[in-house]
């Protein structure tokens, strides 16, 4: 059902120390950064060849990854996001195997514009899953 990785998030205190360990340091292409209110975070996306980190740092006072943080003061890995063909189809998948999804279980516009989706982490493998309908 999934297809390709799209991308590989990174949870930072500092999103310009971040661009500037990727861009300087590993020598990679960094997209200047992007404010996302509504999902409460502010990203940088790190453009490989094969997919793409996303860095991001906590967008106001109700960032949801607060917490993370918290527990991950230098930063962590997030999430890991899958690409699918049709999000709805695999949500339904996915609930009809037991599996949970995050919210009110619709797609909402993610950081590329198109409608995404969160799973628990515990019936991953201990990993938050991005979903990504292209
Ligand atoms: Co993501």
């Amino acid at each position: 059902m999934i297809g390709r990785l799209n991308h590989v998030a990174i949870a930072v205190p500092d999103l310009e120390a971040a661009r500037a360990i990727y861009l300087g340091i590993l020598g990679a292409r960094v997209a200047p950064p992007q404010p996302l209110p509504e999902q409460g975070v502010r990203v940088a996306f790190v453009e490989l060849p094969n997919a793409r980190i996303e860095l991001m740092e906590p967008l106001g006072e109700k960032s949801p990854i607060h917490g993370f943080l918290e527990r991950n003061p230098a930063g962590g890995i997030h999430h890991l996001c899958y690409e699918v063909d049709d999000i709805r189809a695999a949500r339904d998948h996915l609930l009809a195997l037991g599996a949970r999804v995050l919210g009110e279980g619709e797609p909402r516009p993610g950081a590329h514009g198109k409608p995404v989706l969160f799973l628990h982490p515990k019936d991953f493998c201990g990993s938050l899953i991005e979903l990504e309908e292209v």
